[in-house]
């Protein structure tokens, strides 16, 4: 019986532990975020810290057309500080890029500001990864974007910055189709409520031809990379997709 009580009281222990470290990783980031916005980044600090992230995203930022790997470039500072803050909180799964998100490497606000800023400015992949492009779906795509995701990715999906919402124009097809399948199923602990609710009656196909057509809308001009460019920043290292299996348990 006393073995019992035990085991109910540790499970009520356990259980109202999760739930507290679930708001307070909550807070963390909110703390972070505020933290990280209201100082002046340092885009030569973000360079450096850099080096650690093109590992994956590549040195352009461009990620990986298969959408392993997102682009990052060109994205909105706010937004990216936000991802990280909620990465390393744990409010936002990426077991691939966890390890890579503690202070080591992000030591504190400042170095997140730093590198958000740095990467905001980076150009962006005029080749991104794009779906199948069938005109039928596409059209079906672009009635599902304008009708649901304008109030708040604007009409060609460039974002807010001053929301958070991301800028999703451009972006690899199969990132943004991964994306929309992990909020509709509430795998993204940190999506945006209104959102979910907006997407709650997609179809797999709905979600497929709106990422199609998103992955289609050209960012303006000024944001665009010329094709072959390299990142002048990482000249001697011109690696541009990861060609090493990263060790996860390797700190
Ligand atoms: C070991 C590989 C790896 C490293 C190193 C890495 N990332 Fe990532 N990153 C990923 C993966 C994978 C995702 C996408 C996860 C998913 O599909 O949800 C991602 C997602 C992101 C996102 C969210 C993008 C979006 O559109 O929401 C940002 C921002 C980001 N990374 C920034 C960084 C920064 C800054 C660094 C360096 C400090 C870094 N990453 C280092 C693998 C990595
Ligand atoms: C009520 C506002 C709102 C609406 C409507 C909305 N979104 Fe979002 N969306 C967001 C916010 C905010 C995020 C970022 C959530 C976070 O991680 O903080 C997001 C994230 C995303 C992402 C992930 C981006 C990334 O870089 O990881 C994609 C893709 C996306 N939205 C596509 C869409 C599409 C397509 C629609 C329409 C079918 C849509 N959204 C409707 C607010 C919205």
């Amino acid at each position: 019986m006393a073995k019992r009580g035990f085991l109910f009281t540790s499970l009520l222990l356990g259980l109202l532990l999760s739930l507290s470290s679930i708001v307070a990783s909550q807070e963390t980031a909110k703390y972070e975020i505020e933290q990280a916005l209201s100082l002046t980044p340092n885009p030569e600090n973000g360079k450096k810290v850099f080096e650690t992230c093109k590992l994956c995203h590549t040195a352009e930022g461009w990620g990986s057309a298969q959408g392993r790997f997102p682009q990052i470039s060109g994205q909105h500072a706010s937004v990216i500080i936000k991802q990280l803050a909620d990465i390393r909180a744990g409010n936002r799964d990426n077991p691939t890029m966890f390890p890579f998100t503690g202070p080591r490497i992000l030591k504190d606000s400042q170095t997140i500001a730093d590198v958000a800023a740095y990467i905001s400015k980076l150009p962006m992949t005029p080749e991104n990864g794009k779906g199948l492009g069938n005109s039928i779906e596409l059209a079906h795509g672009e009635k599902l974007y304008k009708k649901n995701c304008t109030n708040c990715h604007g009409e060609n999906g460039e974002g807010d910055a001053s929301n958070f919402y991301p800028r999703i124009q451009g972006q690899h097809f199969q990132y943004l189709f991964r994306q929309m399948r992990w909020i509709k199923l509430g795998k993204r602990r940190n999506a945006n409520k209104k959102m979910v609710k907006q997407i709650h009656d997609f179809s797999l196909r709905d979600l497929q031809a709106v990422s199609d057509y998103v992955s289609r809308i050209k960012p303006a001009s000024e944001l665009l990379a010329e094709p072959d460019w390299k990142n002048p920043d990482f000249k001697k290292n011109l690696i541009s997709a990861p060609k090493v299996q990263i060790n996860m348990n390797q700190k």
